[in-house]
């Protein structure tokens, strides 16, 4: 007879305990990004919301962004380190396929043998991540992980590309999730479309590029994104609200993933948002910093004072793959 095995159990929920982010020091205005490709600062504004990004400099890698945005969210947890038992980072340009970058930046931050991965799901990754932490809390596998979003997409942003260059940026959020009996964070809603994989591409990968003396760029086709955004990932942020059973009137803020400020735009439209909701638009000083985008908006609202602790927020990523994912949580 096949022996029974013992399972674990966790907490009934999770919740976001702390938010951290990092910021990289250069600023790179519309003027600037002008001397790089032709356009005009009338243009992105217009076009995008963005005024000025962030690049990272030698001196900012991803893991020194990544332990500096994780310190301030383990501080404003009150975890001890030595508690933390999962780190996920979520990053597309950690550029070595191993070791991956979580086990490095948890030895960095004096964690003690947590499990450590990465994932790969652009700009949805804070979402996923968030996801994967809630499901090893409840499960028992964790009792509190530290997840992360971080990109250095300058390193893979072609910067005389006018259909990109002015878009991408580097940063990075953390958050501290952690077990609680009444639930900060709601049930996920993801999915994907491979279907549309080449809308959102390197131009090559690194065994042709680099030894060529390259290195691979993002390709982005703006037209079907922008369709894929203003109508299926808005449906899927409604879905969100319905499968957690928050009524828009419900709602305190929205940080979905700071692409482009006329998709949140229309995505408010759509989701029909009362007016005192908050909304993040963080592009405007940060540019879209892909997974990194949502922890960093949810730190500067907190910030800044515009949203509050226990307050309710939907989050939304979306981004190459296609990939997308949300929640409702409640702010740390
Ligand atoms: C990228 C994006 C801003 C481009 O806007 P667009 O309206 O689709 O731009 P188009 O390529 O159709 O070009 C429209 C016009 O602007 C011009 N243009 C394109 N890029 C330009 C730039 N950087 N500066 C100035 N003009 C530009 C084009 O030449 C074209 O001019 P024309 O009408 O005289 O021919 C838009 O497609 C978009 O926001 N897509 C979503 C992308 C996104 O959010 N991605 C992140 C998802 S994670």
């Amino acid at each position: 007879m096949t022996a029974p095995l013992t399972l674990r159990t966790g907490p009934a929920g999770s919740r976001i305990a702390g938010v951290g982010s990092y910021l990289p020091r250069r600023v790179v205005t519309n003027e600037e990004m002008c001397t790089m490709i032709d356009s005009s600062d009338e243009w992105i504004q217009q076009r995008t919301g963005i005024v000025e990004r962030r690049w990272a400099g030698d001196d900012e890698p991803l893991s020194y962004m990544v332990t500096e945005a994780s310190r301030k969210a383990i501080a404003q947890a009150q975890v001890d380190t030595d508690d933390i038992d999962a780190v996920i980072v979520a990053s597309v340009t950690h550029l070595k396929a191993t070791p991956a970058l979580a086990p490095i930046v948890a030895a960095e931050l004096g964690l003690k043998d947590p499990a450590a991965y990465d994932i790969s799901a652009a700009c949805a990754g804070f979402c996923y991540a968030l996801a994967q932490a809630d499901a090893l809390i409840r499960t028992g596998s964790a009792k509190n992980v530290l997840i992360v979003g971080a990109e250095r997409l300058s390193d893979l942003t072609d910067k005389s590309d006018r259909s990109t260059a002015f878009l991408f940026a580097d940063g990075a959020g953390a958050a501290v999730v952690v077990g609680s009996d009444t639930p900060g964070v709601g049930p996920v809603v993801w999915g994907s479309d491979g279907t549309q994989a080449d809308v959102i591409t390197q131009t090559e990968d690194f065994r042709d590029a680099v030894p060529a003396g390259r290195m691979p760029t993002v390709y982005m086709d703006g037209k079907p994104v922008f369709r894929w955004a203003t109508t299926f990932i808005a449906d899927a942020a409604r879905d969100i609200l319905t499968q957690t059973g928050i009524e828009p009137e419900q709602l305190d803020v929205f940080i979905p993933h700071q692409a482009n400020n006329r998709i949140t735009d229309s995505m408010l439209r759509h989701l029909k948002l009362p007016d005192h909701v908050v909304v993040a638009r963080s592009i405007k000083y940060f540019g879209n910093t892909s997974a990194s985008s949502i922890p960093i908006a949810m730190d500067e609202l907190l910030t800044s004072g515009e949203a509050h602790s226990g307050q309710t927020a939907l989050i939304i990523g979306f981004g190459a793959g296609l990939v997308y994912a949300g929640q409702v949580v409640v702010l740390p």
